[in-house]
């Protein structure tokens, strides 16, 4: 099977990109990363993508008059690489719902919490504040309202006494950069199925993880 041409969207540092990156890399791994897209021109990822030889474009919202026009242009650029799948990693723009219908169970997101618990910014402080003992990520297709959408494959990380925000965020980190490959193959794979809000796959399940493990 042809791996599928893969675009992963950041605003930032990247570290889920570069995760999703070297796990490409392997034999027989079902996707590709043909582009690395930022929103931002000072995104540090995408000085590692342009060293491993992937395209990279810079779309700087600030310059379009509106969502849409920026939806638009987006779209555009996918469609001249000639990109199937779309995943957004640490991607700090909201799409428009005209965008995600397009790319309807093409697109997906990671997201430091177990969802649906702890949507939106600043989830480490507030999965501190609230006193939960395990939080985690969740790898989940893309719709229209933040956050959700139908989970693939999510990772569970205990809270430790005396976590703060960021050691908690370093835990969950490694949690995602393990947990978004999995998830993308799942995908690039082909072997799922949707129904409602639940992605079914014939890939084995790890229970200890809670992962699929293609
Ligand atoms: C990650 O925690 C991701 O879950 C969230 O934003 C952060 C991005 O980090 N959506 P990085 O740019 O992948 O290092």
């Amino acid at each position: 099977m042809t791996a599928r041409r893969t675009a992963i969207l950041i605003s930032g540092r990247g570290s889920n990109m570069r995760a999703l990156v070297e796990a490409a890399k392997a034999p027989g791994f079902p996707a590709r990363i043909d582009l690395v897209l930022s929103n931002r021109a000072d995104a540090a990822g995408l000085d590692f993508a342009a060293a491993e030889g992937i395209s990279t474009h810079v779309l700087d919202h600030k310059q379009f008059r509106d969502r849409h026009t920026f939806d638009e242009a987006l779209h555009r650029v996918l469609v001249d690489h000639g990109i199937e799948l779309v995943c957004l990693a640490g991607f700090m723009r909201l799409l428009g719902g005209d965008f995600v219908s397009i790319w309807q169970d093409r697109m997906i997101n990671i997201h430091p919490s177990l969802l649906p618990a702890f949507k939106g910014l600043h989830t480490h402080e507030r999965v501190l504040e609230a006193g939960v003992r395990i939080t985690g990520c969740t790898v989940h297709f893309v719709r229209p309202e933040m956050d959700a959408g139908p989970i693939i494959a999510q990772a569970a990380v205990p809270v430790a006494p005396g976590d703060t925000a960021d050691t908690l965020a370093d835990r969950v980190l490694a949690a995602e950069h393990a947990t978004y490959p999995k998830a993308l193959a799942i995908v690039a794979s082909g072997r799922f199925s949707i129904e409602g809000d639940r992605v079914s796959t014939d890939l084995p399940v790890d229970p200890a993880l809670g992962l699929f493990v293609p």
